[in-house]
């Protein structure tokens, strides 16, 4: 059983399930229903032609534990019902908490696609998610060596870690011709490498007033000097209260094929998500992350990425200075396109079903 259930869930289990199809595994898609939006959900199943779910538990929006709780409960029959060898999880949204905990707890073994990445910052959801789906995970497959390095620190066996790269990248490399040809930036009248892109929904960001207040004054006087598009996630369009002005442009979340065509033609990104600042790295474009640490160290010591917090003059002076002096591109080892084959490498083999049980 693949779980897929929020917006960055759609790209990395594509690539997954098609490699574990393709070399006769049986595979149920189960989509636990986080996202809902056609903009944050639907138009990602077409442009990916990623077949519709086999269950969709419909759990929908709410505090943590509604939603973790409601989709434990919904997924805890399934798992009955199939009897799956494997769940398959992604990444460190509340969805994959929430099926990597049933899982465990009803003997099937669990692997964790994207394990090891740590802020380090707990007051982030998403760690506690991270190290609470790896410690419940048989198999440890993680994107790149400080992953690795992340969990032989916290003490996992070599047999239970396995480097296979980051799968993200490969829908990334698979896509990015097409996403290349689509009108996105005429439609906007913006040219590529004379535009900004932003993206922020994290809550530490949007859902603090003064820290929201402080980012929206360092886009508008970026957005005074090259034009800014910002493609709102709902989260943060819910929270805000003022409009922003005319060098910054708000549009809807866009598809993947736009977005990855706005993330490859940007001057800069400015971004609170993790996958923006891997995508980048990949795509060679210069990325500036609002944030005081990541859990993608790799993109700011090899790749593009610059971790420059939350100050409004930090931010400006940086996001000059980064136009002015972009870093040379490099990709981290593995970021090649060929993750999805290593994770079905070691989740499929000639002996018997993936065992649960290896946790230790
Ligand atoms: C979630 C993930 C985060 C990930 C992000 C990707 C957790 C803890 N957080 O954050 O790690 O980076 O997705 O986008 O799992 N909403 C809609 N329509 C939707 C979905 C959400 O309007 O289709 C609104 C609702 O008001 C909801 C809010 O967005 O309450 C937050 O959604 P939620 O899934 O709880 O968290 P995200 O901020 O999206
Ligand atoms: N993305 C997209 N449209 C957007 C913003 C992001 O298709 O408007 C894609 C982006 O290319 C990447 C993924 O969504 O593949 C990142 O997801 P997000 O930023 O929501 O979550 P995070 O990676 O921070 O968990």
């Amino acid at each position: 059983m693949c779980v897929a259930g929020a917006r960055p869930n759609f790209m990395k289990v594509k690539p997954v399930m098609d490699e574990l199809e393709a070399r006769g595994a049986e595979c149920f898609l189960v989509h636990t229903g986080q996202h809902y939006d056609r903009a944050m959900n639907e138009i990602f199943f077409k442009e990916l032609d990623l077949r519709s779910p086999d269950h969709f538990l419909g759990v929908g929006s709410g505090t943590h534990a509604q939603q973790t709780g409601l989709t434990m409960l919904a997924f805890e029959p399934l798992v009955t019902e199939l009897r799956p060898d494997l769940v398959v999880v992604f990444g460190d949204v509340n969805s994959t908490l929430a099926c990597a905990l049933v899982a465990a707890k009803m003997g099937v073994a669990v692997a964790h696609v994207e394990a090891g990445p740590r802020s380090g910052d707990w007051s982030m959801p998403e760690e506690v998610n991270r190290v609470t789906v790896d410690r419940v995970s048989d198999y440890l497959l993680a994107p790149c060596e400080d992953a690795v390095a992340n969990l032989r620190v916290e003490g996992y066996r070599d047999e239970r870690v396995h480097l296979v790269g980051n799968v993200m990248i490969d829908t990334l490399l698979a896509n990015v011709d097409s996403a290349r040809k689509r009108p996105v930036l005429e439609n906007l009248g913006i040219s590529r490498g004379a535009f900004g892109l932003v993206t922020l929904h994290r809550p530490a960001n949007v859902d603090d007033e003064h820290v929201l207040h402080g980012l929206l004054k360092a886009l508008a006087e970026i957005g005074q000097e090259l034009p800014l598009v910002f493609p709102m996630h709902p989260r943060t369009r819910d929270r805000l209260k003022q409009h922003l002005p005319p060098g910054v442009l708000t549009i809807e979340p866009q598809g993947y094929l736009d977005f990855v065509s706005l993330e490859d033609g940007a001057a800069l990104v400015l971004t609170d998500s993790g996958g923006v600042q891997a995508e980048t790295t990949a795509l060679g474009t210069p990325c500036l992350t609002l944030r005081n640490n990541t859990e993608w160290p790799s993109t700011v010591a090899e790749g593009t990425n610059q971790l420059v917090g939350c100050d409004p003059g930090q931010i400006l002076s940086s996001a000059r200075e980064l136009i002015k002096h972009p870093p040379p591109p490099l990709r981290p080892a593995l970021w090649d396109g060929r993750a999805s084959k290593r994770v079905a490498d070691v989740l499929i083999s000639d002996q018997a079903a993936p065992q649960a049980g290896s946790r230790g």
